[in-house]
């Protein structure tokens, strides 16, 4: 039957594709684009519009929930994720991409209880795929049900990871490297496509074998990691202990091992926490 938290899985996917519409059409407009962190940290007034749209809906239909996103955090609001029902929201995943019309842009909408994360919408607006995963009731795109890669060697995966906002010198010798590490390692392949969140959604469907960052933000990370973990995959910090979602670090995969094998190679890249700033 519906679960507890069935009213606002549905408010979730109804937003999600709201919002995937007016980025459709924005997509090909002319935009302001304004920096963050770095010179490559963008944002739009479509970001600021998603957002709002999102949260002001939200907090009609369920008012005592609480709410993390991307541009409020950006405006100095604090990432903290209590016991209490907290909607996760990026409402860009991918706007340096939106900003240049590379079509892979996502809505992302997480939900967690009791600091445990209970579902995740994410959005293709281009392709129109809705990805959702419940926990204990399994991960789709659209009606399809997902599955992960089974497999466990790295010379026999696709890596996908992103490069991150910090383009010091010491910052991006650590990010060549560790790409570097997993190319002798003879990985097939590494892929960077501008969103976390549909590179997350890629590994969910089984498209691809692995998955690592430093330097993404919780709002990536929550709506996917429930996707992947009900598609059968691992989530894990960067370090092979247990996901932090505030630590701006993950390796995900289909397979421990290969999860593992992701980790071992990796050089720690710092970019702080999200719940300390
Ligand atoms: C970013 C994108 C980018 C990744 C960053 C994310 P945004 O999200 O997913 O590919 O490298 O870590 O924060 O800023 O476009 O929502």
């Amino acid at each position: 039957g519906a679960g507890p938290w069935e009213e606002c899985f549905e408010a979730a996917v109804q937003l999600a594709l709201r919002a995937g519409q007016i980025i459709r059409k924005a997509l090909t407009e002319e935009k302001h684009v304004s920096t963050k962190t770095s010179a490559a940290d963008l944002v739009t007034e479509t970001d600021h519009l998603v957002e709002n749209l999102i949260i002001s809906e939200l907090r009609k239909r369920f008012p005592s929930h609480r709410f993390i996103a991307e541009e409020a955090a950006a405006s100095g609001a604090k990432c903290v994720l209590t016991h209490s029902p907290t909607w996760i929201i990026d409402p860009i995943d991918g706007t340096c991409n939106f900003v240049h019309r590379f079509p892979t842009v996502a809505v992302s909408i997480g939900f967690a209880v009791h600091q445990e994360l209970e579902f995740g919408v994410i959005y293709h607006c281009t392709e129109e795929r809705l990805y959702t995963g419940r926990r204990g009731r399994g991960a789709f795109c659209n009606s399809q049900r997902l599955q992960v890669s089974r497999e466990t060697d790295l010379s026999k995966a696709l890596v996908l990871t992103e490069i991150g906002p910090k383009r010091d010198p010491a910052t991006l010798k650590l990010f060549l490297s560790n790409m570097e590490r997993l190319l002798h390692a003879k990985a097939h392949g590494v892929r960077v496509i501008g969103s976390s969140t549909l590179a997350l959604c890629h590994l969910a469907s089984g498209a691809a074998d692995a998955y690592y960052q430093f330097g993404l933000h919780c709002w990536d990370l929550a709506a996917a990691t429930v996707i992947i973990r009900e598609a059968g995959g691992i989530v894990m910090d960067t370090s092979g202990g247990p996901l932090d979602l505030m630590s701006c670090r993950v390796v995900a995969a289909g397979t421990r091992e290969m999860a593992m094998l992701i980790a071992q190679a990796l050089q720690t890249i710092n970019y702080g926490r999200d719940d300390e700033k």
